[in-house]
């Protein structure tokens, strides 16, 4: 493997900010690594769209991220690993890793009851992606799954506490206590922002999972597998990229990534101009 191979970005999108909750375990866990991030702001959000939307969503997006030269694609944005790994996997000749499969490994792991909540947008709970991974992984699982589409612009709004938050997460997550379930997957990248809010509301009982850390962990596995792993000791590039910006942006943004963003750069990844 040459080393512009493995000094090369890995790229990762999402329809919005939700992906930087993934982009902030990469940096934890492989501080190395180039990262270019891809945030579709202009067109979020993707989970209430139907997968025709998304699938072609989110190939313009891998487009654009290949054209800045990445060594890998992280699909951060579980509305678009549920519909469209297949067909980016078909197009790319870099590895594609998603967010679904590491997080129903993980919850397939802590669960103790075999009795799993799986939270998301509207698409991916259609799509059973999640039912069908923690089945896989143990047919006995039973799973119970409830779309929360308010929470993603609760997310991007920043109202991620109080009042209204907790009444939209008391009513989405009502059902949940009758289920007797002891882990609740947050499977959509911006839920992890409503952590405590869901936690009170749910109980300390219940442990929730969500895919950033287990993603991060395959995203490691992978470069070392291929031989791309970064070890070099230059300092690390960030560039963020947005098909939108939004006032409120940089200050979340900042909350999700855990420190404050610099390098914001506006894109068309259509193809008109500004
Ligand atoms: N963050 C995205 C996800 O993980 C979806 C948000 C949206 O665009 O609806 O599903």
């Amino acid at each position: 493997m040459t080393n512009d191979m493995k000094t090369a970005p890995i790229g990762v999108f999402d329809s919005g900010i939700g992906g930087l909750t993934v982009v902030r375990e990469i940096i934890s866990r492989l501080p190395r690594e180039n990262i270019i991030y891809l945030g579709d702001t202009a067109r979020v959000p993707y989970g209430t769209k139907s997968s025709r939307t998304v699938i072609a969503y989110s190939h313009h997006n891998a487009r654009f991220l290949v054209s800045k030269g990445i060594k890998m694609l992280v699909v951060a944005c579980n509305t678009s690993s549920a519909v469209s790994l297949p067909s980016l996997s078909r197009e790319l000749e870099i590895p594609v890793i998603g967010v679904i499969g590491p997080g129903a490994k993980k919850a397939g792991e802590v669960t103790k009851s075999k009795r799993v909540g799986v939270i998301g947008t509207p698409s991916t709970i259609k799509s059973s992606a999640y039912k069908k991974a923690l089945e896989a992984i143990s047919p006995d699982i039973e799973v119970f799954s409830r779309a929360c589409p308010l929470f993603v612009p609760l997310a991007e709004e920043g109202w991620t506490e109080g009042e209204i938050s907790e009444l939209i997460a008391k009513e989405y997550l009502a059902p949940f206590k009758g289920y007797d379930i002891d882990v609740l997957v947050l499977g959509c990248t911006h839920y992890p922002l409503l952590k405590p809010t869901i936690q009170k509301v749910m109980g300390g009982g219940i442990t929730l999972v969500d895919s950033a850390e287990e993603t991060a962990k395959e995203i490691e596995r992978v470069l070392i597998e291929r031989g791309l792993l970064n070890n070099g000791s230059g300092a690390p590039s960030r560039a963020y990229y947005l098909t939108d910006v939004s006032d409120t942006f940089v200050s979340v943004a900042g909350r999700f990534l855990g420190e404050k963003i610099e390098n914001i750069e506006m894109v068309d990844i259509t193809g008109t101009a500004l």
